[in-house]
């Protein structure tokens, strides 16, 4: 009988996660990997009505989770959801409008604060816990990163009511009422760790929390917004399940990625397109990295790519390392340019 366990524990992106002496091939996968540059993605999306409605549906998102998967043979595949889930689970008003991004009713006081109700949560998760059964039973070997948002980034899009360049509705609310904000972070800890590790029992082998917005912050609120939470949540994910690996993607978060690292006791860290390839080199001594194309020259393609591509595979290709972008594909992006990527990726010849 064919032992599942060992079959996915020496899947080529769970042994970069283990941090492995890496043989074979350098892993990779895309961040937003199932979207809208897929032709059948869009098709799924249509009938499925709304974003939420697609992210609620088991069968759908299972689908949607799948497509890049057969479509490129990507070495790990991302439960299709979204990090404002939790928001939404805990009763906040979430749409997503086409073409303008999500829209959140915020949360400005302690009274808002107040109103939301984490009693019900796990009947949301549970959806998406039924999505990632559905999508392990159709992936074969190929290992399921569960994920959630990063405590910071998703009390950002809370108070803001949605993306902004500058943070800064979520910056007053913490300048002005730290008590308040710092409840809002715990609790956003605590309903994060409870969804992460049900999706880890449903079947995720890892997990990627996402701080979009970790690099706005000064040094001391890296610590108290982005640190010590980040620590927490991975602390609880581990003790409740301490197979699963966690990748932590700090996005620009630069000088911090080194404390980051130390600190918060992740397995992988995801960098962004201006982490320098020098620093990531240094950081593999310590964690497995992940990252860094620009998501912009995938979409340009053609020699501009494939240099940068060599690029960072001659730097990082030879220690423990998974293949990504720095930020989220665009919608735009060539398929072809995809299928390119992944050739080389994989045609890699790692020489020791
Ligand atoms: O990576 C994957 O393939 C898994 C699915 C996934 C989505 N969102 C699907 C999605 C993941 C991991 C996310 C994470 C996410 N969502 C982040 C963190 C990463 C990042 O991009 O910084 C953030 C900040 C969000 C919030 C969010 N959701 C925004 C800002 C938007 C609008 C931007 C856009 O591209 O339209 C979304 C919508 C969203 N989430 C889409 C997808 C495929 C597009 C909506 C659609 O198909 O209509």
């Amino acid at each position: 009988m064919v032992d599942r366990g060992n079959e996915a524990s020496e899947a080529p992106f769970l042994q970069a996660l283990a941090g492995k002496q890496p043989r074979g091939r350098v892993p990779i996968w895309l961040m937003r990997q199932a979207g809208r540059y897929l032709p059948e993605y869009r098709k799924v999306r249509a009938e499925a009505g709304s974003f939420l409605d697609l992210c609620y549906t088991p069968k759908l998102a299972a689908e949607v989770t799948l497509q890049p998967i057969r479509r490129f043979g990507f070495d790990a595949a991302i439960i299709f959801s979204d990090i404002l889930i939790v928001p939404h689970a805990l009763g906040q008003h979430v749409t997503f409008e086409e073409g303008e991004g999500p829209r959140l009713e915020p949360i400005s006081t302690a009274a808002d604060l107040a109103r939301l109700d984490p009693a019900r949560v796990e009947e949301r998760f549970g959806l998406v816990y039924e999505a990632i059964r559905e999508t392990v039973a159709g992936l074969g070997s190929t290992p399921l990163i569960g994920f959630c948002g990063a405590p910071w980034t998703v009390a950002t899009y809370m108070v803001e009511g949605g993306g902004s360049p500058d943070q800064r509705a979520a910056k007053l609310f913490s300048y002005r009422d730290r008590a308040a904000f710092s409840d809002l972070i715990g609790l956003i800890v605590q309903v994060s760790a409870s969804y992460l590790i049900g999706q880890a029992g449903a079947g995720a082998r890892a997990l990627q929390i996402f701080d979009s917005w970790a690099g706005s912050l000064s040094d001391s609120d890296f610590e108290d917004w982005v640190i010590a939470p980040t620590a927490d949540l991975v602390g609880r994910v581990k003790t409740a399940c301490p197979d699963v690996s966690v990748i932590g993607f700090p996005r620009g978060s630069g000088p911090n990625y080194r404390r980051y690292a130390e600190a918060t006791g992740i397995d992988g860290l995801g960098c962004d397109t201006a982490a320098p390839l020098s620093l990531m080199r240094n950081m593999q001594a310590q964690v497995t990295v992940q990252g860094n194309l620009d998501p912009i020259l995938l979409l340009a393609g053609g020699d501009a790519m494939e240099r940068r591509v060599m690029a960072i595979l001659d730097s990082l290709g030879r220690g423990p390392f998974i293949f990504n972008l720095g930020h989220g594909i665009l919608p735009e992006t060539p398929i072809a340019h995809v299928e390119r990527l992944v050739e080389m990726v994989h045609g890699f010849n790692r020489q020791f």
